[in-house]
Formats: C-alpha cells, structure tokens, sequence
C-alpha cells in the first residue's frame, strides 16, 4: 500500500492534520493538492503547537518531500510567514512546488471581501484569502502561475492585463479604490518568484518516479466533502475539489495509483461559515462542546458552529471519496456529555434520506432523526493518553460502542481514533501503509 489519500469528511477542520502528521512518519513523500491559505491545519508535536496554511504536514519531518501540488493555490506572503515560522524553531523542511500552481494576487483578495458583499443571504463566509477569485481566473483561464513568475517579460504582460482589469471591475462594479498600483505588486511578486525559484520543480515526475519505485506517498486534503466545489453544499463551500479525485487531478497522478482513501472524522459536528447544518446544536451542549474543544478557526479565529454526528454526510463521503477507512478525531473533547445522539437519516416531505439532497435549500428542510446513546466519562489527559498506548480495546466501552456504529453504518472500517491533540494521542488501527489489517 504505497499511496494514500487523507480527506475530510465532513465541513473542515476534522484533524487532517494531525492524522497526516501521524502517518506521515511511514511516508517517503506528502503533497498537498488542492485549497490555499484557507486551510489550517494544526499539529502538537514535542510540546509544540504549528498551524499550517499551504505547506504539507509532513514538514516536521526535514528528511520527507513535501509538495505542493498543482491544484493548490498559493499567496507567496503566507506561504513566507510559514517557512520563517519553521525556521525559528529550526526546521528547514523540504519542499518542491509545482510550476502550475496558481498564485492568490492582491486583487484576488480584494474581490473575495466584494463579492461575499454582493452576494447577501449566499455568502459562504470566505476566509477572505481570495480563494474564490483566485480559482475562478484559473478557470476562465486568466490565472497567473507560479512558472509565469520565473518569465519576467510574460509574467509582465499578464499582469498588466489582469490589473488593468481587476481595477475596472472593483472600482465600477462594487466602487472599491484598489489603491496597490501595477508597478509595485510586479516589484513585490518578482521577488516572490526569486525567492520561489529553488522550490519549483517538475512535482508530477517525482510522484512517477515514486510510484515507479513503490514509494510511500501521502496526499494530505484541505477543507472538506461538504466543502467541496461539485459533491459540497454548493455555493456553501469553497471553489477546489476538496475530495479524493481532486488528489488525483491536483497533484497530477492518475487514479489507478491510489491504494487508500482515509475519512478523517471529528466524532460530532463543527462547522466555519455559512449554510444549513441540519444537527446544529444551539445550545447549551454545543457551546459546552465549543469551549471544551477550543473550537475556534486555525486560519480566521471565528467561533465553530457544532453539531451531533451526522450520518447522512458521512454516507455521502464514503461513497463520494470512495472511503477505505475512517479516522475519528476528539473522542476526548466528547467525553463527559451524559447521553449523545448520531442523526442516523433524515426526513424531507415525508420521505427517509440516508445522504444529503442536492439541493442546500432542500437540506434546509431535512428534519434530523437521532439515536441516542449513552456517553462516555472523560477520564483525563494521561489516561487518554494510556488508552492510546493500549489500544481501541481500553477505550471507554460506551465510547467503543458508539464508534462501533457509526462504521458500521457507514460501511468502511476504522483506521484511526485520536484522543488528544498530540502525535501521541493517537490509536492506530491500521497503518495506511502495511499491508496487514
Ligand atoms: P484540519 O483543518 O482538519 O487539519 O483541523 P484543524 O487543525 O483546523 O482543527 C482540528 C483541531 O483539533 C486542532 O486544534 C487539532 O490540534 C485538534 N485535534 C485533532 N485531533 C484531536 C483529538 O483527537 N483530540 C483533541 N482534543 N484535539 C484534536
Ligand atoms: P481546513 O483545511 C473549515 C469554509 C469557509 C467558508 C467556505 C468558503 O482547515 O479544514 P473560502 O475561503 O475557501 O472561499 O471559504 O469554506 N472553509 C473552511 N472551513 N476548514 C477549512 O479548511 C476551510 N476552508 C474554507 O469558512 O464557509
Ligand atoms: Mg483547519
């Protein structure tokens, strides 16, 4: 089992990280494929606490190739702040780039808070990285990329047209002054791009290379299913592929390769932004959840709204992400809660839906139908923490059971349970990577 898939499985935020970081021990190679500085993903490690934007979580490892795939898009500032904040605590990782990623240009930024303006009760609550403009220039093809920045003269040109546009747009469609001029974003971003240099290579032959050689490679998801542009809760979503086929077109590896699909799961609901949540909890319980489980953005620091465990959904992701295994994340930030419930289906104009319609205004009108059962005890830090040396078997048996279930119902096997944000706080099921179940 050489190539391995990680997505999230529900709105964002589920612990991709930390599973990737996990896993990422066994790989030779981890590639981010799709989202920008939209994502964050946090990871504890020896104590340490980093949050990650674009660069893959394999960087705590210097020794693995981490790329950047082309379906990434990439704002070269963030992505500065990220490598300086490695560099402080001396880790220089390793990192190739592909030269067809695209770049979030200033402009891209400003149309991100325009267009959220116009958009009234639709407005997905961006992060406000210019994610939405940025992809949409890549797909009416007036995207710039991370190769075109290595051309001066073309790089030029481009952005002459693009400015000289984006002004026009901005100033008489929503009358905003963009005020930064032409000269100084070329100033700006050709030394982006002198700085990018040594980090763009040709990452789609090194993903050959290391297929050819049965290597280990990991691909690591930003945001999540109900994010995603095509199979998310369109227009409450993002604007990437943010599941499993977008591994495949976003780092440039044909499906074939792909060994593995891992769901990574937070066993409730939480969800940043707007649109319908059907197991919303308004309530006591949800802020109670919120507060115990530090449940505030990585990339925003806006509060996440939370929820029951919605089955539905998860449904939906297997079949959607082709799913293999699940990784459930927080079963510590879920103890404590005296009686849980899982959405098991829900009810729309009479009739019993195991996935999600297609449409966001039709799942507005889902009634959730809850299981309920019994919660587990939190048994502290250091006991979770022993549980997740001595194994599923010495999780509470409440907690085994209610796990039990949803993999059950869901029909793919558990790979993973986390029981703390650390490295450590982690049961491994199965290793994406040894043939043995
Ligand atoms: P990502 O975007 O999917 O990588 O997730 P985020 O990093 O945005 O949010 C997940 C949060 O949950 C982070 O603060 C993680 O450190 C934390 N986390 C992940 N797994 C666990 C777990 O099993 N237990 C606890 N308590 N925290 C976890
Ligand atoms: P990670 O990778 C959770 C949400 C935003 C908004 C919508 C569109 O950390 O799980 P965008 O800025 O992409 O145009 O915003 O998507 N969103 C996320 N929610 N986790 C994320 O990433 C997200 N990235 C975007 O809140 O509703
Ligand atoms: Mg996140």
């Amino acid at each position: 089992m050489a190539f391995a898939i990680v997505v999230g499985a529900q709105w964002g935020d589920e612990g991709k990280g930390k599973v990737v970081d996990y896993y990422a021990a066994q790989a030779d190679i981890v590639v981010r494929f799709n989202g920008g500085a939209n994502a964050g993903h946090t990871i504890v490690s020896g104590g340490k606490k980093f949050a990650f934007h674009h660069v893959p979580s394999g960087v705590l490892y210097p020794e693995k190739i981490n790329i950047i795939g082309n379906g990434v898009v990439l704002e070269p500032k963030k992505f500065f702040e990220e490598l300086s904040q490695l560099d402080a605590v001396g880790i220089k990782p390793n990192i190739r780039i592909s030269p067809r990623v695209h770049l979030v240009m200033p402009y891209h930024m400003a149309l991100d808070g325009a267009e959220e303006g116009k958009k009234g009760a639709l407005a997905a609550g961006t992060t406000m990285r210019g994610i939405g403009p940025c992809y949409s220039d890549k797909a009416a093809r007036f995207g710039i990329r991370v190769g075109e920045l290595l051309q001066p003269a073309l790089f030029k040109e481009k952005l002459h047209t693009m400015h000289t546009l984006k002004v026009k747009l901005l100033k008489e469609v929503y009358g905003i002054d963009f005020k930064q001029t032409e000269d100084e974003i070329y100033k700006q971003y050709t030394e982006y791009g002198k700085k990018l240099a040594p980090f763009v290579a040709e990452t789609g032959e090194i993903l050959a290379d290391a297929l050819a050689k049965k290597k280990k490679v990991l691909f690591e998801g930003a945001q999540a299913t109900m994010l995603d542009i095509d199979h998310g809760m369109y227009p409450f979503g993002t604007s990437s592929n943010t599941s499993a086929g977008g591994a495949c077109t976003g780092a440039g590896v044909g499906p074939t390769a792909i060994d593995e699909v891992v769901g990574v799961v937070k066993v409730y609901t939480s969800r940043v932004g707007t649109g319908p949540l059907p197991t919303e909890l308004n309530d006591a319980t949800g802020q109670a959840i919120r507060d115990k489980g530090g449940e505030y953005g990585t990339t925003t620091g806006r509060p996440r709204r939370i929820g029951w465990l919605d089955l539905p959904t998860l449904r939906y992701a297997a079949r959607v992400n082709g799913l293999t295994g699940l990784a459930f994340t927080r079963l510590d930030t879920l103890s404590g809660v005296k009686t849980v419930q899982i959405c098991t289906h829900y009810e729309l104009d009479g009739k019993k839906l195991l996935t999600p319609p297609a449409s966001y205004t039709d799942i507005a009108r889902c009634k959730p139908i809850y299981k309920s059962f019994a919660g587990w005890e939190d048994i502290g830090a250091d006991k979770w923490r022993a549980c997740a040396k001595a194994g599923f078997k010495s999780l509470p048996k409440e907690a085994q059971v209610y796990l039990k279930y949803i993999s059950d119902e869901v029909g793919v096997p558990i790979y993973v349970v986390g029981v703390g944000a650390a490295r450590d706080d982690t049961i491994i099921l199965k290793d994406v990577f040894s043939k043995k179940a």
